[in-house]
């Protein structure tokens, strides 16, 4: 009797000895992981990924970006006076920020643009990340463009805008002024490396919506969140010198014309998504993508100036998906080009360059 109590005291005196082991072991277990997270990092894959598309030349290309380290960060502007040709720099600088003043319908050196600043649509002076910024126009140009079918340097790509987003004429190539636009933006490039275009450069990506981008909300969010600033009928507003505009306006015949780059609906809602209502930021948004396709179809329904398009795209399966006038390489509608779904007609895109390249 005394033994067997002897032996239950001793089994149970192990149990106690094997459980409070085992708790050690799990303890030392969750102290180890513990100081290897906080070493090494989490792995990967448990961490929060924040996937920013940005623009990449192409339709569609997306790629993750850490927007944390990699962001491009233009030179100093302080800098600029220890270049052989600041002066030159400064004046690229200036017309850049003061479009309307030199080049505007009262301009100080001629009449040709519709009085919007290129620094309406590239943010401080073409250096804000996901602002449409310069960083790599020096570092890939001259290349390759579908739009004009050939190939394009700076000048070239600097007039596209003045005769589309500007409305406007072409600069005069060897003038002082396009020569001192293309300076600034060579002198914003400077570090970037031959082909590389850097992180938040050009506009954010958004991803397609399932739907139809639509008129109807998108004026809902027009009147409550831009119709303060741009107008009720999108005419935006002058400053008191008669030269520029303290808001830019969205349509109207002194808008962008039906071939600028933001009349594609991808453009604009990229632009919006990290830029307006003014202030926000690619990583302080405002407005859900929804948002932002709504209000781009909005405003891209209202009546502006009409370009002549018809040596753009001249191979039409170039074309990409949100370009809103045909002829197209496919048989979705002018109304789905431009409002969407675009998913399906990125699909059937798909598909048929893959069955062409088993052709080849
Ligand atoms: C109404 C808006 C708007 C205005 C004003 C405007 N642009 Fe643009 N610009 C765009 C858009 C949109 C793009 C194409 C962005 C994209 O596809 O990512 C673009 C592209 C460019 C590019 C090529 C950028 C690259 O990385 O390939 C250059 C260079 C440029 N613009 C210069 C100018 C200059 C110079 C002016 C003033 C004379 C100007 N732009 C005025 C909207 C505008
Ligand atoms: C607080 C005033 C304000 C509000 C609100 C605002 N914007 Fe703007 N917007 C501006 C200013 C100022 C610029 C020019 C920025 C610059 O030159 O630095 C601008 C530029 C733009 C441009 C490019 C230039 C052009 O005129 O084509 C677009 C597109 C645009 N805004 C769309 C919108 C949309 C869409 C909304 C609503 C979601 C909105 N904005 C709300 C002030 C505003």
């Amino acid at each position: 009797m005394e033994d067997k109590n002897k032996k239950n005291n001793e089994d149970r005196y192990l149990e106690v000895v094997i459980k409070l082991l085992y708790l050690i072991i799990a303890l030392m277990i969750f102290v180890g992981l513990f100081v290897y997270i906080n070493v090494a990092g989490l792995p990967d894959m448990l961490k929060p990924s924040e996937e920013l598309v940005y623009e990449d030349a192409k339709d569609t290309v997306s790629k993750k970006v850490d927007i944390k380290n990699e962001l491009w960060q233009a030179p100093d502007t302080l800098e600029i006076v220890k270049e052989l040709n600041a002066e030159q720099i400064l004046y690229g600088r200036s017309l850049i920020k003061n479009t309307s003043l030199y080049l505007g319908p009262n301009g100080t050196i001629a009449h040709i643009s519709n009085g919007m600043n290129c620094q309406n649509c590239h943010l401080d002076a073409g250096t804000k990340a996901f602002g449409n910024n310069y960083s790599g126009v020096a570092s890939t140009y001259p290349k390759f463009r579908e739009r004009s079918g050939a190939m394009e340097n700076i000048y070239k790509r600097v007039n596209d805008c003045f005769e589309r987003s500007l409305n406007g004429k072409a600069l005069d190539t060897l003038g002082k002024e396009m020569q001192a636009i293309k300076a600034y933006i060579v002198w914003l490039g400077k570090g970037v490396k031959e082909g590389e275009k850097p992180k938040g450069a050009g506009l954010v990506e958004l991803k397609y919506m399932h739907r139809a981008a639509d008129n109807e909300k998108g004026q809902l969010v027009y009147v409550s969140k831009c119709l303060s600033c741009h107008g009720t009928n999108g005419e935006g507003k002058m400053n008191g010198d008669n030269f520029s505009y303290q808001y830019p306006p969205l349509w109207g015949e002194h808008s962008y014309n039906d071939g600028a780059g933001l009349y594609r609906l991808s453009r604009f809602a990229g632009y919006v998504k990290a830029n307006m209502p003014l202030g926000a930021k690619h990583d302080n948004p405002q407005l859900t993508d929804e948002e932002c396709w709504d209000v781009a179809a909005f405003v891209n329904s209202q009546v502006r100036p009409k370009k002549d398009l018809s040596n753009d795209w001249p191979k039409i399966a170039g074309k990409p998906v949100d370009h809103p006038f045909g002829p197209y390489a496919d048989s979705f509608s002018e109304e789905q080009h431009k409002y969407g779904p675009f998913e399906e007609i990125v699909d059937f895109k798909k598909k048929n360059s893959k069955s062409k390249s088993k052709l080849n």
